[in-house]
């Protein structure tokens, strides 16, 4: 028996929508349809509606308030994506939440700890009433990235870890097509409390343990940017261990790498290319043996998919499936509360802060 196509909204059409929703979902069209795409403004929905009619053919254009309400109102579109402004995506997911729509919100999971407070509290109130409980998703791919996925398995064999290093010397520069996004240039945080979620969700994946205090000093030397630009910051992991991230937002010779040193080994995580594909090369090395594995990547699309199955999962009676914990609001947020814990003792010079537990 064929499985039913799950039919999806897609809330906003800028450059992430255009170049990675599309031709993602375009590649699973198998399992999913995209029955319409929203934006504020008419001109820039009908733009990314061009785009993915050549694979949705029944795709349709809709903007403005009105537009929104169609989309709230259709009952065969069952789930939204939300890839909108940083500051508006937390709203627009409790709106379609509340009216019992399925949602996958694109990362950061919100603009700071207290939002995630405030939203939690509106999300399990509107889980206790309704018989359905709509999913809050988060998309984070790099919990959905095979090179965490796999990495995480190894470090147990690495013995005690004794350091962490997360270094992140990005690229963000006018070449960037996201370097002038008009959202970005206001956002409490910038680029490292947008960028920095992904660094901090693999992580968290990589040492399968939660940080717990930071102490952190921020500056703004690139005035190209948003401030801040860069981060330097040490931190506690749950178990007593303690590392340290470092960030610049743009840099001429880009370098992002995970390093975990531990009593018996060590393991990296670096991103690189091979082959002409983008992504990550890990190398782990013991007494016991070395090895080095480069993983492209395909996040997006298992993270897309991971959340079509949930959604499909949910219609069904006597549905016993779990969502998928990896794309819970809740760890999206507990990516947040780790920078927003940095960020506030970079304000405070360097104090050290406690993360708040989610
Ligand atoms: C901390 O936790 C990680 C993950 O559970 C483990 O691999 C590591 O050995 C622990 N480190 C210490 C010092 O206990
Ligand atoms: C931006 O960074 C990329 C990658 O490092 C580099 O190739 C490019 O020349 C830079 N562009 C500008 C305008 O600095």
């Amino acid at each position: 028996m064929e499985e039913e196509k799950v039919r999806i909204a897609i809330l906003g059409a800028g450059i992430f929508v255009k170049t990675q929703y599309i031709p993602r979902l375009a590649e699973i069209s198998d399992i999913v349809e995209v029955g319409a795409i929203w934006s504020r403004s008419e001109v820039s929905a009908r733009g990314a509606v061009e785009l993915a009619r050549r694979h949705f053919p029944g795709v349709e254009c809709k903007w403005g308030d009105g537009g929104l309400d169609e989309i709230i109102q259709d009952k065969s579109l069952p789930a939204v994506a939300v890839v909108l402004a940083g500051q508006v995506q937390v709203d627009m997911s409790l709106g379609l939440l509340k009216a019992g729509k399925h949602v996958l919100q694109e990362k950061p999971a919100s603009a700071s700890y207290t939002e995630i407070e405030k939203a939690l509290t509106s999300y399990h109130s509107i889980c206790a009433n309704s018989s359905s409980r709509p999913i809050w998703a988060v998309a984070e791919n790099y919990r959905f990235e095979p090179v965490f996925v796999e990495c995480k398995k190894l470090v147990a064999d690495i013995g005690d870890i004794m350091s962490v290093q997360l270094i992140v010397e990005g690229s963000m520069n006018s070449s960037n097509p996201y370097f002038s996004s008009s959202w970005r240039r206001d956002f409490t945080g910038g680029f490292i409390l947008d960028m920095g979620v992904h660094f901090i969700a693999g992580l968290r994946m990589l040492v399968g343990c939660e940080l717990t205090s930071v102490s952190a000093t921020t500056t703004h030397v690139d005035l190209t940017l948003p401030p801040p630009d860069t981060i330097t910051s040490s931190f506690q992991l749950e178990n007593g261990s303690s590392g340290v991230f470092v960030m610049v937002v743009s840099s001429r010779s880009p370098k992002i790498f995970w390093r975990v040193v531990g009593l018996k080994g060590t393991l990296q995580i670096e991103r690189g290319n091979q082959d002409g594909k983008h992504g990550y090369l890990s190398t782990y090395d013991s007494a016991d043996r070395t090895s080095s594995t480069f993983y492209p990547f395909c996040g997006v699309t298992e993270e897309l998919k991971a959340f079509l199955k949930d959604v499909s999962s949910a219609g069904k009676k006597g549905n016993l499936h779990e969502p998928e914990t990896r794309c819970s609001f809740i760890e999206g947020a507990r990516d947040v509360a780790v920078l927003d814990a940095m960020l506030e003792s970079a304000a405070k010079h360097g104090e050290p802060v406690n993360i708040k537990k989610l």
